[in-house]
C-alpha cells in the first residue's frame, strides 16, 4: 500500500476501505506515514467527506491506536455523557448526582479546560480536597459502592486522535463532520461505558454555529456509536449564551449546588434534566423519558440529588462542609460591574467572549502549563430576552488580578443589545436517537 495513492483516491472522492484506513492510522501513530502526507489526505477529507462505513473504521483504529478502558467490572448498565463545549457549561457536575441518585452506574472521566472553554475536572479541583487521580481498581469500586466516580483521562488512551487533531488545528481541518464525529466518539468508546448521550451545542459559543451542521454531527456520532454497539443518543441545546449564570470553576460548583437543590436557571435546569432523563433511559431503568425526567425532578426537590454530590465530593477526598455551605469555596478579592453602554433588549450573549474573558481573569488557561485560579471568573446577571436600561449591571467580574480591563472589554462586547425583544431560542432544539 501507498501512501500517495491512498491520498490520490480519496482526492477523487473515491472511499478508503477497512485495511488502507487503518494503515493510515496505524503508520501515522508509529511515525511512519510523514506529516505532510496526512495533511494532504486531511484536506482531501475535508472537502471529499467520509461515508459512515469509513467514519466508523476510523473511529475504531483510533481506539485501537492506545489503551482501552475495560469497566466489565461494573455492574449494570454503564451510561457516559460528552459534551461538544460550552461556556459555564457545568451539566456534569449536576448530571453525575442526579443519575446516580436514580441508581444508575456514572463512571465519568473528564478533562481540563483550555481556551475560552472550562473542563469539569478543573471545577471539582475548586473544592479543597478532590482528587481526581483514582487508581482504576478505585474508580471501580467507587461506582461499584456508591454508583458514581470521576477520573481525569488517564492512561494512554487514542494517541492517534491526539496526534491527529494537533495536526487537524494547524491544517485548517478541524471542522470537517466525519473528522471531529470520529474524533469525540473514538475517545468516548475506548473509555469504556455502554451507552452515551452526547450534548452537542449549538450557537455562537459552540463548534456548531448552525442547527442543520449540528444536526449533521449529533447523526454522525449517533451512526458511529450505534454501529459499534453503543446505545447512544444526541441531544443538541442551544449555546447563543453562556449557560446558567455562572463561568468560572467554584462560582460554577455554586450554582450546580443550587440547580440540584431545584432552584437553578431555567436552561441549566431544562439541559441538566433532559441529558440526565436519556441517561437514565439508556441506562434501563426508566422506558420512557418523561416518567424519568420527573424522576429526577421528584430526587432535586426531595434533596436526594444534593446528598449525592456530597457523597461524590467525600468519597473522592474532598470538604464536603464546601456543599453544605457555598460559601466556604474560594471567593475572590475583587468584584468589578460591567455597564451597560446602551438600553435595549439583550439579543446575544457571545460565549465565547465571555470565556475568554473569564480565562483573563484567572478562570482558564492560554497554555496547558498556565495555574487556574478557582475564584476567578463572571456571574451573569442579564441573560438573552433580558431587557436593559443604560447603566444597568450586566454582569459582574470576579477576580485576583488588578489588571481586569481587557478583560472588563470583552465582556461588555459580548453582549449584543438591540431595541427589539428577541425570538425566543429553546433551551434543547432537538434529539437525535
Ligand atoms: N472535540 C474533539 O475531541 N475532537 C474534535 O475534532 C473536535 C472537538
Amino acid at each position: 500500500m501507498h501512501m500517495l495513492d491512498l491520498i490520490d483516491k480519496k482526492k477523487k472522492g473515491k472511499r478508503l476501505s477497512k485495511e488502507e484506513i487503518y494503515y493510515i492510522v496505524q503508520g501515522y501513530t508509529e511515525g511512519a506515514i510523514p506529516d505532510y502526507q496526512i495533511s494532504a489526505l486531511l484536506m482531501a477529507i475535508y472537502f471529499q467527506g467520509m461515508d459512515a462505513e469509513e467514519t466508523r473504521m476510523l473511529t475504531m483504529a483510533m481506539v485501537e491506536s492506545g489503551d482501552q478502558i475495560d469497566l466489565s467490572a461494573i455492574e449494570g448498565v454503564k451510561v457516559d455523557k460528552h459534551s461538544t463545549g460550552g461556556v459555564g457549561d457545568k451539566v456534569s457536575l449536576v448530571v453525575i448526582p442526579l443519575v446516580a441518585s436514580l441508581g444508575i452506574p456514572v463512571a465519568k472521566m473528564s478533562g481540563r479546560g483550555l481556551g475560552h472553554t472550562g473542563g469539569t475536572i478543573d471545577k471539582l479541583e475548586s473544592i479543597e480536597g478532590f482528587d481526581i487521580s483514582l487508581s482504576m481498581e478505585k474508580f471501580i469500586e467507587n461506582v461499584n459502592t456508591n454508583k458514581m466516580a470521576i477520573v481525569g483521562q488517564t492512561g494512554d488512551l487514542t494517541p492517534a486522535d491526539k496526534k491527529l487533531y494537533a495536526l487537524r488545528d494547524v491544517t485548517a481541518t478541524v471542522d470537517s463532520i466525519p473528522l471531529i464525529a470520529s474524533s469525540i466518539m473514538s475517545k468516548k468508546i475506548a473509555s469504556g461505558s455502554d451507552a452515551i448521550v452526547l450534548d452537542v451545542k449549538v450557537g455562537n459559543g459552540a463548534f456548531m454555529k448552525t442547527l442543520d451542521d449540528a444536526r449533521a454531527l449529533a447523526k454522525a456520532m449517533v451512526s458511529i456509536g450505534r454501529g459499534l454497539g453503543r446505545d447512544t443518543v444526541a441531544v443538541l441545546t442551544n449555546m447563543n449564551e453562556p449557560l446558567g449564570k455562572e463561568v468560572g470553576n467554584a462560582n460554577e460548583v455554586r450554582e450546580a449546588i443550587k440547580t440540584l437543590k431545584g432552584e437553578g436557571m431555567q436552561d441549566l435546569v431544562n439541559v441538566s434534566v433532559t441529558i440526565a432523563g436519556h441517561m437514565a433511559v439508556l441506562g434501563g431503568a426508566f422506558d420512557s423519558i418523561e416518567v424519568a425526567e420527573k424522576a429526577i425532578r421528584e430526587n432535586m426537590k426531595n434533596g436526594k440529588a444534593l446528598e449525592m454530590l456530597k457523597t461524590l465530593v467525600k468519597i473522592q477526598g474532598g470538604n464536603v462542609s464546601q456543599i453544605e455551605n457555598p460559601d466556604l469555596l474560594p471567593t475572590a478579592k475583587i468584584s468589578v460591574p460591567v455597564i451597560a453602554k446602551k438600553k435595549g433588549f439583550v439579543h446575544e450573549i457571545k460565549a465565547e467572549e465571555i470565556g475568554t474573558s473569564a480565562m483573563l481573569l484567572g478562570a482558564g488557561r492560554e497554555t496547558k502549563e498556565d495555574v487556574i485560579d478557582y475564584a476567578a471568573g463572571i456571574t451573569l446577571h442579564k441573560k438573552v430576552g433580558d431587557e436593559v436600561t443604560e447603566g444597568d449591571v450586566l454582569c459582574t467580574l470576579l477576580t485576583n488580578r488588578e489588571n481586569y480591563q481587557d478583560a472588563y472589554d470583552k465582556a461588555q462586547e459580548a453582549y449584543d443589545i438591540a431595541d427589539e425583544r428577541p425570538e425566543h431560542i429553546p433551551f434543547i432544539l432537538d434529539v437525535i436517537t
